[in-house]
């Protein structure tokens, strides 16, 4: 018997190659759909994570003390879109499992490189890239 989480990863890889990947994740909609380029800093918890778009730019932000620590969000792999593990606090590729520490430094394969850290500055409470 197939389950959902036996097809998702399927089904995302194939959205990924049409190009379509940031319209079939329920996070990346929740944030397109309420503001696809900002993201506000009060809105990620000090000591986690959240992914969305930041002038369209997918990134995944974590807080560190009030201080956003922003990474391109596309996977070393083959370029899905992480999301933020809360429990393990780490960033993870719904298609292949790699998960990167919170650092973007890489903790499993498949992929080797970590996630490219952006500049960023907070301009009030908006997150701005440089
Ligand atoms: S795209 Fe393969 S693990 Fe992320």
């Amino acid at each position: 018997m197939t389950k959902c989480s036996d097809t998702l990863p399927v089904l995302y890889s194939t959205l990924l190659t049409e190009g379509k990947s940031q319209w079939y994740t329920p996070k990346e909609t929740f944030f397109t759909l309420r503001d696809k380029n900002t993201m506000k800093l009060s809105e990620i918890p000090a000591g986690s994570g959240a992914t969305g778009e930041i002038n369209d730019q997918p990134v995944a932000v974590y807080n560190e003390n009030g201080t956003p620590v922003v990474f391109d969000n596309t996977c070393t792999h083959l370029q899905c879109q992480t999301e933020w593990n809360e429990r393990d606090k780490t960033w993870d590729c719904p298609c292949h499992g790699s998960r990167f520490e919170k650092d973007g430094s890489v903790n499993v394969g498949p992929a080797t490189e970590p996630l490219p850290k952006l500049n960023a500055t907070v301009e009030g409470d908006e997150i701005t890239l440089a």
